[in-house]
């Protein structure tokens, strides 16, 4: 997967992508992230990506032609299968539409900030618009960070054991069951001895309820899907 980010903190994105998963990800070659600085493409004096909104009103609004710029060359370069704008207005991030995008090849995140951008970029450019919650951040760049991590971690290849996706909290509408690790016993809190019994058949089917009740008493709405 190849990933763009549009951005006017370029600074602000890349050590997440220094670290840890995403890291290994694109050591390993399975993803490519480039970050585009908007003000290096305003063609004013000033190198301003915003300006006043017509009609009035707080805020400043990010102006279409940087953002057109940038978009048009890295369209020319290449197909893109998606152009997301990171917006608190867009379609709330979930696990499910993580795990469809996380197959798509290449695209491009555009992050707002002041007020948002003009109308017309998200008439012209915009294919998809994503919120990571209902809540306003000061900008779209740690929305950009949440959803790249959260697609390329799916990559297949990216995690050693490729399991481990698959038992994440929220595949299969479930949230994780508990989980411990040694020592089997800590200041007498001991682990469920279940679990130190070596019948896997049985760990799974503990695990299973143990995702359902956990789920039921936290997310109950997740079990109506
Ligand atoms: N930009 C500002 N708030 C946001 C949110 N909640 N999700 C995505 N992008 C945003």
């Amino acid at each position: 997967m190849r990933i763009d980010i549009i951005t006017v903190l370029p600074e602000l994105l890349k050590s997440p992508f220094e670290g840890s998963i995403m890291k290994r990800a694109i050591e390993k070659g399975l993803v490519e992230v480039h970050f585009h600085n908007l003000r290096d493409y305003t063609t004013n004096k000033q190198k301003s990506v915003d300006d006043y909104q017509f009609g009035g009103g707080a805020g400043m609004v990010m102006m279409i032609q940087p953002i057109d710029d940038c978009i048009t060359k890295l369209k020319s370069e290449r197909d893109y299968d998606e152009i997301i704008y990171m917006t608190p207005d867009g379609e709330t991030l979930n696990q499910r539409m993580a795990n469809r995008m996380s197959s798509l090849k290449n695209i491009i995140i555009l992050c707002g900030h002041y007020k948002g951008v003009d109308q017309r970029v998200r008439d012209q450019f915009i294919t998809k618009e994503i919120s990571i919650g209902d809540y306003v951040l000061s900008g779209g760049e740690l929305g950009a960070l949440v959803l790249s991590d959260a697609l390329i971690r799916l990559i297949p290849g990216v995690l050693s054991n490729e399991t481990s996706a698959l038992t994440d909290s929220f595949q299969d509408n479930l949230l994780s069951p508990p989980i411990y690790t040694r020592p089997a016993e800590y200041k007498g809190l001991k682990v469920p001895d279940i679990l130190l019994s070596g019948n896997f058949a049985k760990i799974d089917q503990w695990r299973e309820e143990k995702a359902f009740e956990h789920t039921k008493n936290r997310r109950p709405d997740l079990l109506d899907l």
